[in-house]
């Protein structure tokens, strides 16, 4: 059968009509992908405003009252979960800052059907956080680490403390959580970094990795002269360490990641998310929810189904059912990020949670 071609006409904010039949149970993209993966947006505030993610003028943030409450959350990752997803990443903004955070973490971990609970975090409360994360059942967190240099750690993050976030990073190591380190990749800012950051995460038995920067918020963070290709950085670690190959297996998690590891030592690892310079969207396995229950099947498209509005409206389960699959039918075959000028979604990070 010839896969359905997403049709990017449709209003999905309308969410569907009431002649659509979802088709796909797991759910299944037109271009043959199964979404088991959702990231979760608990909150879009932030204790940090890294430069490169929040605007200067700031983002209109969500009241208490628009986002969902955990009750909203736990229903809505159930049906999630019925429909085939296995993975659930916690986001922010920075999710710790959420009232209850753990008390979350513990409730959608109980999720029937969702076999790990993982998170993406700055750092900042990992120390104090870490154990009790553990016992509610996190199993892995993604915690921001651009540089290792105190003031530029202050600068880039406006006021992050770079000793607290590594103490947090050794806490969580030492709690049991799978730690991975995140770094956006800035030419004149990080990229003499790149070795240093590489043999920081390798000291302790981490895999690095090197994000390039994408252009959301209309383009307004986005710099063309800050680009730093997956490929220079590949090129500054085998400079530094000598040849890489292909890391196996893909540490068994389809997404964005490429993942190297040097040839001598295959211990020490880096992953790469290029969404600009060697593209990924074909290994996508994910969608992702923010704090007010919209449905973004796409990080790089600001299309979006709300999901807290059919809970609100007292829907049943089978309507969130169709809402998802409405949205899912609709993903696009990638992102269309351009460096200049349109094609960046007009959303912000904050709000995304990646
Ligand atoms: P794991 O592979 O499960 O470790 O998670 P992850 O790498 O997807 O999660 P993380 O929150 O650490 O995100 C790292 C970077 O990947 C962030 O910059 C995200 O915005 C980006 N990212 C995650 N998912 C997508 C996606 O679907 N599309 C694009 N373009 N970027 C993504
Ligand atoms: N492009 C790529 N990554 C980004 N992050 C924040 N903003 C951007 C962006 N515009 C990173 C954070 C964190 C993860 C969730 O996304 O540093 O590691
Ligand atoms: Fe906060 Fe993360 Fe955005 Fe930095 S990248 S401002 S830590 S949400």
């Amino acid at each position: 059968m010839l896969p359905v071609v997403a049709d990017v006409t449709r209003d999905v904010a309308a969410g569907p009509p009431a002649e659509f039949v979802a088709s796909a149970q797991p759910l299944r993209d037109p271009f043959a992908r199964s979404i088991n993966y959702l990231r979760v947006s608990v909150t879009d505030r932030c204790n940090f405003a890294c430069t490169y993610c929040v605007p200067d003028d700031g983002v209109n943030h969500k009241t208490r009252a628009d986002l969902c409450t955990f009750e909203e959350l736990e229903r809505i990752v159930g049906v999630f979960a019925a429909l085939g997803v296995r993975r659930l990443r916690l986001t922010g903004g920075e999710p710790t800052v959420r009232a209850g955070f753990v008390d979350l973490v513990a409730r959608l971990r109980r999720v029937p059907g969702i076999d790990e609970l993982v998170m993406t975090t700055n750092g900042h409360r990992l120390a104090e956080l870490a154990g009790p994360l553990v016992a509610a059942g996190l199993a892995g967190a993604n915690v921001s680490l651009d540089t290792l240099d105190a003031t530029r750690f202050a600068e880039l993050t406006s006021g992050g403390d770079l000793v607290r976030v590594i103490a947090g990073i050794d806490a969580a190591r030492a709690a049991g959580i799978e730690v991975k380190l995140n770094a956006v990749a800035l030419a004149g800012i990080n990229d003499g970094e790149i070795a240093a950051l590489c043999a920081f995460a390798w000291q302790r038995g981490l895999v690095m990795r090197f994000i390039e920067h994408m252009p959301l918020s209309s383009g307004a963070l986005y710099a063309p002269a800050r680009e730093l290709a997956a490929a220079t950085i590949r090129a500054a670690v085998v400079d530094a360490f000598g040849a890489l190959e292909p890391s196996a297996a893909e540490r068994g998690i389809a997404g964005p990641a490429r993942y190297w590891r040097l040839a001598a030592q295959p211990a020490h690892e880096l992953g790469i998310i290029s969404a600009m310079t060697e593209h990924f969207c074909a290994a996508c396995n994910r969608v992702r929810i923010t704090a007010d229950g919209q449905l973004h099947a796409c990080l790089g498209h600001d299309d979006a189904v709300n999901l807290r509005d059919v809970v609100r409206r007292g829907g049943s389960d089978d309507d969130l059912r169709r809402a998802i699959a409405w949205s899912v039918e609709g993903k696009r075959e990638g992102h269309e990020f351009q460096r200049t000028g349109g094609g960046a979604p007009t959303k912000h990070m904050i709000a995304m949670g990646g």
